[in-house]
């Protein structure tokens, strides 16, 4: 297997110069654009590992799944779902278009930073740090990494210059889909992103999904195997943003990225997978990620369609 995954590495490597490392988080731009990295978590407990797999990088829209997961256990699915839709739209991530056009206003899945922003308003906590902290927990649990915590550069450079998720919290504060202090809600966010990985934390994510919600090293229970189950079905319909579609045809592993240049996929009782190249496509996908998981489904055969 590790042969296989440094086969692949090397013919994606040349994709690294084709993306371009985000930049509207400031401090996401300092990144070697050259990174490529990749660890396959497996059912046995095995990890399987090759590139730059130990490199640091933040979450960023992957930490929506759990997050996802833990307003749901904070308040049922009902309540969540109440304030956040189930469908896929063909936007960018960050896009406001569809708050205003939908009536009654509701971000349309959990996935866009909209709808994830509405799910961070919904766990429980006193404040924003005790909130985060549960979250935090949370992802030291799944990963069995006690260490988990936040890159505070990152943090303090989205929290500076994410204008954009304000706006898109404020809106949502104005026709109601948010309560409280939207300062606050946005700390939480923010925070979640921030999180600091590397490819085998994110496996790790991967594997407890495509263990239906169960820690496979522990045996614990975090979440209902329905919970498990609707996340990855919001990484199939979702988890790529507007490409999604495409995805699905060409790997069909629910999946999920971040702006950090991670992706988290999840093969169903098979396998966790982490991987992490901060070059991204014009959506906001890695790019030579993209490809490793491409190659990989062809040669594990690891679509489910
Ligand atoms: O809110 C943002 O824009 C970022 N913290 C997360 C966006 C993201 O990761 C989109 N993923 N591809």
């Amino acid at each position: 297997m590790n042969d296989l995954l440094s086969k692949i590495i090397e013919k994606n490597r040349h994709l690294t110069s084709k993306g371009k490392v985000a930049s509207y988080i400031p401090a996401l731009e300092r990144v070697n654009p050259e990174y490529l990295g990749i660890c396959i978590a497996d059912m046995k407990g095995k990890l399987h590992l090759a590139g730059d797999y130990g490199q640091k990088f933040t979450l960023q829209s992957i930490s929506k799944t759990i997050s996802l997961m833990l307003a749901i256990i904070d308040n049922g699915t009902e309540k969540v779902f109440n304030k956040v839709g189930m469908e896929p739209t063909g936007d960018a991530f960050n896009s406001i278009v569809k708050l205003e056009i939908i009536s009654p206003s509701k971000p349309l899945n959990p996935m866009i930073n909209a709808g994830a922003i509405a799910v961070a308003s919904l766990i429980k906590g006193e404040g924003p740090e005790e909130k985060f902290n549960r979250l935090l927990a949370l992802f030291r649990k799944i990963c069995q990494n006690e260490k988990l915590g936040i890159n505070k550069e990152v943090y303090l450079s989205e929290k500076e210059t994410g204008n954009r998720n304000r706006a898109l919290a404020y809106f949502m504060k104005d026709v109601g889909i948010i309560d409280g202090d939207v300062e606050d809600v946005l700390d939480v966010y923010f925070r979640q992103c921030s999180i600091e990985v590397d490819c085998v934390d994110v496996a790790r994510i991967g594997l407890f999904l495509a263990n239906n919600g169960v820690v496979l090293e522990t045996g614990e229970r975090i979440a209902e195997e329905k919970v498990a189950k609707t996340i990855k079905t919001f990484m199939v319909t979702c988890g790529m943003y507007n490409a999604s579609g495409e995805f699905a045809i060409n790997v069909g592993i629910p999946a999920k990225s971040g702006v950090g240049g991670g992706i988290m996929a999840a093969v169903p009782l098979r396998m966790g997978i982490g991987v992490f190249s901060p070059a991204l496509d014009e959506k906001g996908n890695s790019i030579a990620g993209y490809g490793l998981l491409k190659d990989l489904s062809e040669e594990l055969d690891l679509s489910f369609f």
